[in-house]
């Protein structure tokens, strides 16, 4: 007679419901004897095993994040008609955190830019706004994003990240030299999540009510303080906890100690961005605050933790793409380029009815004609699956110019951006070194970009120093005489 254990007194069951007989012993001819085939419970258990992965993130695989609401405190409706911007509105919302270069398993102090990506369930469908802790990047090409990653990643041979790849990159790239002093300084190591700040980064597009537009920047400032940690301090939370970051935010919320983000805007006229001074739409800049002071719109709190990581936060599909009525894009052609590759990427990593996932689904009803797909679940019932139809199933017409656009002309090329008067690709990072940090964060920084110039190699040592004293002459030399040991 078989001995029954049963340790929980309703036991497990397979994965179709049926009461599953043991999850400690398979299936076996007498005790000592093989297993057999037909212990479907056994197989089921092997086989979901093997696939228990997806495939990560290509950049920013480490992460994650919290639900929470974002809530409107100002008025702001004289430069957008979004609803998730009108006086008063609450929005449910999703935000997660990443690092950029380094893999699943990867320590979360690592140096890195930090991601800051944001969906808001809104009442007119999801709007994401998937940003870092840096208000600018280091390219302002899409075509040259790849082979920035690459760069950041790892050798195709030994499969080592290689400080001289990277130091190449941003040397043969000096639009880079604003976020690379970004990354070098206190914002590549932050204390933790709650102490960044977060920017959209792109210049974005309100339009209002009226159809009058709107050039805009996103600054979620953090009321926690920004806070950061010292390269030793990081380089030991690395190895006693790899997961410190995820850790803190998900210890805070279940304490009730709940973090929030205050969001101001910087608002330029339509018309002022075609005469301004620098390019408004190049993402390796910023604006200038005196130009365009900041404006709180309002509050983003996170309250909820995650139930389950991989459902919630592994399978999250952040899109610049998915924009609402009253917010657009512009004319950043990395902005541009972003639109097409998030969802593209979502459909290899997750699966091509992504959005049916409770996480990425929109509070709002679905009603589109791509159909079907795999693991596809909605039920459509007798409806068209083809537009314009003759049976009253809704379809969409809008023709002519979209209210969120803008002129262009001239013939198709392959070019960088017109410069204009004050366009120029060290003097913003010039100011963020001497101006912006304290005399211990220049020093700091000196020490951060002599230690990562240490295994570098020639010529792309000298191009590096050659890089740093195009931002500042004495930084540059102070860099070099550490390196070089003068
Ligand atoms: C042309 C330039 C860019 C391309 C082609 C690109 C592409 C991608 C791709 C394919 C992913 C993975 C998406 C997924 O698997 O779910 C990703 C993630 C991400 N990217 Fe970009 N990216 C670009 C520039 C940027 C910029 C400029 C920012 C910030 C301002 C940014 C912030 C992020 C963030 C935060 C994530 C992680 C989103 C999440 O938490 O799921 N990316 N990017």
């Amino acid at each position: 007679m078989a001995e029954k254990q049963t340790p929980h007194a309703t036991g497990s069951t397979t994965q179709a419901g049926i009461p599953a007989v043991s999850d400690r012993n398979s299936l076996s001819v007498g005790s000592d004897g093989p297993i057999v085939l037909h212990d479907h419970h056994l197989v089921e258990t092997l086989q979901h095993f093997n696939r228990m992965n997806i495939p990560e993130r290509r950049p920013h695989a480490k992460g994650s994040g919290a639900f929470g609401t974002f809530t409107v405190t100002e008025d702001v409706s004289q430069y957008t008609k979004a609803a998730m911007f009108q006086p008063g509105a609450e929005t449910e919302m999703l935000a997660r955190f990443s690092t950029v270069a380094g893999e699943l398993g990867s320590p979360d102090t690592w140096r890195d830019v930090r991601g800051f990506a944001l969906k808001f369930y809104t009442s007119e469908g999801n709007f994401d706004l998937v940003g870092n802790n840096t208000p600018i990047f280091f390219v302002r090409d899409p075509m040259k994003f790849p082979h920035f990653i690459r760069s950041q990643k790892r050798l195709p041979d030994s499969g080592l990240r290689d400080a001289t790849m990277q130091w190449d990159f941003w040397s043969q790239n000096p639009e880079s030299a604003h976020q690379v002093t970004y990354l070098m300084g206190p914002r590549g190591l932050p204390k933790t999540w709650r102490n960044m700040n977060g920017y959209g980064s792109h210049t974005y597009m309100w339009v209002n009510a009226e159809g009058e537009r709107f050039w805009v920047k996103f600054h979620f400032l953090t009321n926690q303080g920004m806070e950061h940690l010292s390269n030793a301090e990081a380089d030991a939370l690395a190895g006693e906890d790899a997961e410190f970051h995820r850790r803190d935010l998900f210890d805070a919320i279940a304490r009730g100690d709940n973090p929030s983000w205050d969001l101001w805007v910087q608002i330029m006229p339509y018309d002022e961005a075609k005469t301004y001074r620098y390019n408004p739409f190049d993402l390796t800049k910023t604006w200038s605050k005196k130009d365009y002071p900041r404006i709180k719109v309002g509050t983003m709190e996170l309250n909820r933790n995650p139930e389950n990581h991989f459902a919630q936060i592994e399978q999250a599909a952040f899109s610049p793409a998915n924009m609402v009525p009253g917010i657009g894009m512009s004319p950043d052609k990395m902005l541009l380029g972003r639109n097409f590759a998030y969802q593209d990427a979502q459909r290899y990593r997750i699966g091509a009815n992504f959005q049916q996932l409770p996480v990425n689904a929109p509070k709002t009803e679905v009603h589109t004609y791509n159909f079907e797909g795999a693991m596809w679940y909605h039920h459509t019932g007798n409806r068209s699956v083809y537009a314009p139809n003759s049976f009253g199933d809704s379809w969409s017409d809008e023709v002519g110019a979209i209210d969120t656009s803008w002129e262009n002309d001239g013939d198709l090329v392959r070019q960088a951006y017109t410069l204009r008067k004050d366009d120029d690709d060290f003097r913003q990072a010039n100011i963020l070194v001497n101006e912006v940090f304290t005399q211990q964060e220049r020093d700091d920084f000196v020490d951060t970009v002599s230690g990562a110039l240490g295994d570098v190699v020639e010529p792309v040592l000298t191009n590096a120093i050659t890089y740093w004293k195009n931002v500042d002459a004495t930084i540059g030399q102070r860099i070099e005489d550490r390196v070089r040991g003068a």
